[in-house]
């Protein structure tokens, strides 16, 4: 295993991406999946089951890790691997969206922001500097910088400001990182639908020589095509020798669209949300199994899947679960998203590879619109 951060492009059909990211704790295929670990816990699955199901790296978040268990308690206790049991990599989000979509209260200036927390009203401040601090503490391999995501739509003049803040944020971030050789923090590009604020965003990350580039501001109220349109203006800016990550995306059709504009990372908090929702993610598109005409169903969500969740349960057993809100309905369904969102980025690197994207990007969007399910 690498001693070191490196980012190996392996194969690209148009301009998908294939590659891998070798890091001291594993290796990260890409297209990669994150799924997402907010407390240190990825929701209503055993980490056995998501590393079986194909993730080589999960997500954790500083903001609510800051509040509870404290970040200072967790390096007592080891470190976050240690503590939940994840030997792989972690990527951490720096606290700042979160910030802003769950505390109540907040503050925000040059220095940082300042919030009351959503566990027990306390106040707390975090400035760019401690949020590495707090990322550091928890022994995350990858990093984001602080930064100010700002909803859509928006004005300019807002949106410009937001990206100019944390275009300084990720200098300061960047002092406070270092040079952690193993380790990796990326920049955030802002700009919300502004094409040349997005622009501005990305030359400013790639003067700071960051190992890697996320694409923050996105799948946040504006539609598709929108996102796919910043994808299209931000991505040729930024080094190619470089992950790129989009932040909180997505859909499976989002994913498709996105890496077929050249993105290497995701990830989202659909399939797990979802699932405890009763909704399951197949290859012939969603299910909602609370849907009535599942109650005598005895077929499995998809009798070719390998995963046990989707090929041994039956479509009427999950009905029941999902109604009757027990826990296991949630698991299940949690268990079928997961893989299928990781037997999903495995066909499109499989596709990537033998360099027939389009096509596979094309199928897929087909089967789910035909639906049939
Ligand atoms: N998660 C989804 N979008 C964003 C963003 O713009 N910034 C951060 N830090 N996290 C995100």
């Amino acid at each position: 295993m690498s001693e070191n951060f490196t980012f190996n492009l392996k194969a690209t059909s148009g301009k998908a991406r294939l590659g891998e990211i070798t890091m001291p704790r594993g290796t990260i295929r890409t297209p990669a999946f994150m799924p997402v670990g907010t407390v240190g816990t990825v929701k209503a699955m055993y980490l056995d089951q998501v590393k079986e199901g194909g993730a080589d790296i999960i997500l954790g978040n500083t903001y609510h890790l800051m509040l509870r268990p404290g970040p200072e308690r967790v390096a007592r206790l080891g470190g976050l691997h240690e503590l939940i049991r994840w030997p792989g990599p972690i990527l951490t989000d720096s606290g700042g969206f979160q910030v802003m979509s769950l505390s109540g209260l907040r503050k925000l200036d040059e220095q940082g922001v300042t919030f009351k927390s959503h566990v027990d009203g306390s106040l707390h401040h975090m400035s760019p500097e401690r949020s590495i601090e707090i990322q550091g503490l928890l022994d995350s391999d990858i990093q984001m910088q602080l930064d100010e995501c700002v909803a859509l739509p928006n004005e300019p003049r807002e949106i410009e400001r937001a990206m100019e803040l944390s275009l300084r944020w990720a200098e300061r971030c960047r002092v406070a990182f270092g040079n952690q050789p193993g380790k990796a923090m990326f920049g955030i590009v802002q700009g919300g639908d502004q094409p040349a604020l997005r622009i501005r965003s990305a030359e400013g990350l790639k003067q700071l020589d960051l190992k890697g580039y996320s694409i923050g501001g996105l799948a946040v109220g504006e539609p598709q095509a929108v996102m796919l349109d910043m994808l299209r203006i931000t991505l040729p800016v930024l080094p190619t020798e470089k992950p790129r990550y989009l932040m909180g995306v997505g859909t499976p059709d989002d994913m498709l669209k996105s890496v077929a504009e050249g993105i290497d990372m995701f990830d989202c908090v659909m399939p797990t949300r979802s699932g405890r929702h009763g909704l399951a993610f197949t290859r012939r598109g969603k299910v909602n199994i609370r849907n009535a005409r599942h109650a005598e169903d005895m077929r499995p969500l998809d009798e070719q899947s390998s995963c046990p969740a989707t090929r041994d349960y039956s479509r009427a057993y999950l009905h029941h679960l999902v109604r009757s809100n027990e826990a296991l309905g949630g698991m299940i369904l949690s268990w079928n998203n997961l893989s299928y969102y990781q037997e999903l980025m495995q066909g499109i690197r499989q596709a990537i590879a033998e360099d027939r994207f389009e096509d596979f990007k094309a199928e897929t969007i087909e089967m789910w619109a035909r639906g049939d399910i």
